[in-house]
């Protein structure tokens, strides 16, 4: 099975980022990844719900909104209308984690759960069967750019054990320090989406970047 892509925007050039966009519409590209940094969950600000609905008036592809924020429940709602349609929140962020699912299923979006790198697969045994995806972070969030944690590998066939136990049908994403050294690997723990910032972006030709990642080609540099 070839993995879904979802390039970060994060990695875009802000000044530019109608072209590309277009450049993400024409690619192998399945999802763009859209982060959000409040500044308090993590220690970046990012971007916001501008920025969201104007990406979203430029591509049909899925809008896969990950929230690192504090009490994501407030803007759940606002992204969802400004075009989102998978929508994560952190599990460290979110005491009653349960009612955001809720909450974003019943908006009509896909709901994911986004887990730091200490965080157990354990955690998730009593919400995996109502979560559409899980975000395993595999660096520590809140910038692009930072080396990939190799423990991720572990963490990913354990989750798998448990979506397969649990009769799930959650997908697995990968977040963060993800290339084409890791993503073969990756996928054969089971990864269903690899999100790719810096490794899309900063190569010379990322539409090609895309299309080697999803056709899981040995690439080295572009
Ligand atoms: C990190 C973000 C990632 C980031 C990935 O906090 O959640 O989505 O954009 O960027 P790279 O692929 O450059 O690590
Ligand atoms: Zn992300």
């Amino acid at each position: 099975m070839k993995p879904l892509i979802a390039p970060s925007v994060l990695a875009a050039d802000f000044a530019n980022l109608q072209r590309d966009i277009e450049m993400l519409n024409r690619s192998e590209a399945d999802w763009i990844h859209f982060d959000v940094m409040d500044g308090q969950f993590v220690p970046n600000i990012s971007m916001g719900l501008p920025v969201c609905e104007a990406v979203r008036k430029h591509t049909k592809k899925v809008l896969d909104v990950h929230l690192m924020i504090v009490q994501p429940e407030r803007y759940v709602e606002a992204f969802r209308k400004a075009g989102a349609d998978v929508i994560s929140v952190h599990v460290e962020a979110c005491p009653h984690l349960h009612r955001v699912v809720e909450q974003i299923k019943s908006l009509g979006g896909r709901a994911g759960v986004a887990v730091n790198p200490h965080t157990p697969v354990s955690l998730l045994e009593d919400i995996i069967a109502d979560v559409d995806l899980v975000n395993v972070m595999s660096v520590n969030p809140g910038f692009g750019g930072q080396k990939f944690i190799e423990n991720t590998y572990g963490k990913v066939a354990r989750l798998k054990n448990l979506i397969v136990q649990k009769r799930s049908s959650a997908l697995i994403e990968i977040d963060g320090g993800v290339n084409s050294t890791n993503a073969g690997s990756l996928i054969a723990a089971g990864a269903d989406v690899l999100v790719a910032g810096n490794f899309v972006f900063s190569s010379a030709d990322p539409e090609k970047t895309i299309a080697r990642l999803k056709n899981q080609l040995v690439i080295r540099e572009v």
